[in-house]
């Protein structure tokens, strides 16, 4: 962690940054939370990421006594003081502090944390040769019980255990499906396969989280003039797939290049996915 903390309006020394044991992230994962990648200097999609923030936070009926300009300009000011250039932005909220669940019971503000740190979450080696996943047996929350566009700290436990999982026989990533058995998504990545120079990624409605990566994926596709679906599929068309990439702000653009120990084409990350990490490399580099 860097030195520096944002925690609940001031910026306090990292060491020195705590949290009671009375508050309900800490008790009932009860809060919200952001990733954010910085790119030399400069927080990607800052608006869009503090924008599903409070979109998370007002599903969640929690009200921060300011505004999204003021939440962002705190993020940016952390950043400064922690000299950040390429590196990693994790932003937390909370309901605030009580110890029963009744959140009646919560007199102050809610709890909000940002700190800074770096990141890297797969060798290099990886991009270019690409990842391999597994179906874990975790499947994806229903969103009639936990409505996945809300990026909750309880809705990770199924993600947590799902990564265990794909942990236990050592494979990169972990593929979740809904009830139904329809590809949904990555324990941290949304996921995209290309048939027929055709792109295709599954619905938001599906359960999936909006991905901020997926959506500048897409714009960026569409640019190079590559269509691209959102469609119900299950795991077959992934078999059988030309290739398959997944995104995240943690990951950015990632080859699968096996699944449940099938080859997905040749085995190797696709033109398709290969044109992409070039596109989103240039795209981040001119932000
Ligand atoms: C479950 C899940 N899906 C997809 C993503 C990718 O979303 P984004 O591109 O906004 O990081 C993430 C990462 O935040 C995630 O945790």
């Amino acid at each position: 962690m860097d030195k520096w903390v944002f925690l609940n309006g001031e910026f306090v020394p990292a060491e020195k940054a705590c949290v009671s044991i009375y508050d309900h992230g800490f008790l009932y994962g009860d809060g919200a939370f952001e990733g954010i990648r910085s790119y030399h200097g400069k927080a990607f999609k800052l608006k869009e990421h503090v924008d599903r923030l409070y979109n998370s936070l007002k599903a969640l009926w929690i009200n921060l006594p300011y505004g999204q300009e003021q939440f962002a300009a705190n993020i940016v000011k952390l950043m400064e003081m922690n000299e950040v250039t390429d590196g990693y932005i994790r932003v937390t909220v909370s309901r605030g502090i009580t110890l029963g669940l009744d959140p009646k019971n919560i007199k102050g503000d809610p709890t909000v944390a940002i700190s800074t740190d770096k990141l890297s979450l797969y060798p290099k080696s990886m991009y270019e040769e690409g990842l391999v996943v597994v179906t874990v047996a975790t499947r994806v929350a229903n969103p009639q019980v936990l409505e996945p566009r809300i990026k909750s700290l309880g809705k990770y436990l199924c993600n947590i255990q799902a990564k265990i999982e794909a942990n236990q026989v050592g494979a990169g990533e972990g593929l979740m499906l809904t009830e139904e058995g329809y590809v949904a998504e990555c324990t941290g990545d949304n996921i995209f396969f290309a048939k027929d120079g055709v792109v295709y990624t599954p619905p938001a409605f599906l359960g999936i989280l909006e991905g901020i990566t997926r959506q500048t994926v897409m714009d960026l596709l569409t640019e190079m003039g590559v269509e691209v679906v959102e469609k119900v599929f299950t795991r077959f068309d992934l078999y059988t797939a030309d290739e398959s990439f997944l995104t995240g702000t943690a990951a950015e653009v990632i080859p699968m290049v096996e699944l449940d120990a099938r080859p997905i084409g040749d085995g190797k990350p696709g033109e398709i996915t290969k044109r992409l990490i070039e596109a989103f490399h240039s795209y981040v580099a001119k932000q």
